[in-house]
């Protein structure tokens, strides 16, 4: 028996998490779901975007599965974004977003890569001063963090095609960028077997669009991942497909790729696969690899069968992409 703390957060959120949630209970029904509130409603609410009681219960839990939580763009006095508190709270350093071409009619085939996000520091530190028109933020990089990641991204490969890319800007900031390209590699030297080469991250955002197929694991700084993470999902059929799965030595939480997506929110139309699949990554690292691969498949069955919200091109709302899951589960 596994408990699992399932947070809705904003927008999407309270659509996509219900969805998963009903997923979960028909795969493991014996597991104990917990419901937590986190984010902009609930700072707006409470003043607290991360109650410590969320703190706790996901503390507890055996996983996290996140929906989504909205940031306002303009600085909000007292506001602390709930998704970076919680990566911080429970030292969730490694932030692992897969993107897979489905086989699905209009899809681009060929893209199979795993993007490892450092997610602990970067600029996500959010130290910002402003000085009259004069604005500086802080870019804090370690060797500690980024040796840590570079091994994760280093054994990632070696379970899959034993190919890493160290994605960086260190032509530019040989000091900040410097540091971590060489901890990085450094970390990754201890790893036999393994195909090491490096990129400038603009022109892996070149090649990641005309040719996806010759990656296999990249690994970067945090904010150079969240905008290139966001390109690999536009790769595969878009944010509404794109898991990802944040990690640490202790703790573990899943969480889709795209945000609460307010231009949608409420209408019963989002894309619940990204949630799905981040349950499905969820799965397989509490052991339940079994029941990842029936829900992806039952997924990619759904969706071939034409079950597809609008993002997709289809009409279907999120219920009836998971109706059609659920149906499909036992197949
Ligand atoms: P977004 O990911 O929410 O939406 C971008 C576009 O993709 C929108 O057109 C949206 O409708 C579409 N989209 C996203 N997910 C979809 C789904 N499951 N099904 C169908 N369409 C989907 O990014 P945006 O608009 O830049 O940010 C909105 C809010 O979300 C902001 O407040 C931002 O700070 C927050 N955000 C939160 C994240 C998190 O909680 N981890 C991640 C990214 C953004
Ligand atoms: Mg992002």
């Amino acid at each position: 028996m596994k408990t699992i703390c399932l947070i809705e957060g904003d927008g999407i959120g309270h659509e996509v998490i219900p969805a998963a949630a009903a997923v979960l209970a028909a795969l493991q029904p014996s597991w104990k779901l917990i419901s937590a509130e986190a984010g902009y409603d609930c700072f707006r609410r409470s003043g607290e975007s991360l109650p410590a009681r969320t703190l706790e219960l996901a503390r507890g839990a055996d996983a996290v599965l996140f929906g989504a939580a909205t940031s306002p763009s303009v600085p909000v006095a007292g506001f602390r974004s709930a998704i970076r508190t919680l990566r911080r709270e429970l030292d969730l350093f490694a932030n692992l977003r897969p993107a897979l071409s489905l086989p699905l009619e209009g899809h681009r085939p060929g893209t199979d890569l795993l993007l490892v996000r450092e997610n602990s520091e970067g600029a996500y530190v959010a130290q910002e001063r402003r000085y009259g028109d004069l604005a500086i933020a802080d870019v804090v990089i370690t060797r500690a963090a980024s040796l840590r990641i570079g091994e994760v991204a280093a054994r990632e490969a070696l379970r899959r095609r034993g190919r890493l890319t160290v994605v960086h800007k260190a032509n530019v900031l040989p000091v900040s960028q410097g540091l971590f390209r060489q901890s990085v590699l450094e970390a990754a030297a201890g790893f036999a077997g393994l195909e090491i080469e490096e990129r400038i991250v603009d022109a892996a955002a070149m090649e990641l669009v005309m040719h996806p197929e010759r990656f296999d694991v990249l690994v970067m700084t945090n904010l150079l991942g969240d905008v290139l993470s966001d390109l690999c999902a536009g790769l595969v059929g878009g944010l509404g497909l794109a898991p990802s799965a944040n990690l640490g030595t202790v703790h573990a939480l899943f969480e889709p790729v795209h945000g609460s997506a307010p231009d949608i929110a409420g209408r019963g139309v989002a894309n619940p696969s990204a949630a799905l699949l981040s349950l499905a990554l969820l799965l397989e690292h509490l052991g339940q690899a079994t029941a990842a691969q029936r829900l992806r498949r039952a997924l990619l069955a759904s969706l071939q069968a034409g079950v597809r919200t609008p993002d997709l091109g289809g009409q279907a709302t999120t219920d009836q992409l998971t109706g059609a899951v659920l149906e499909r589960l036992g197949t």
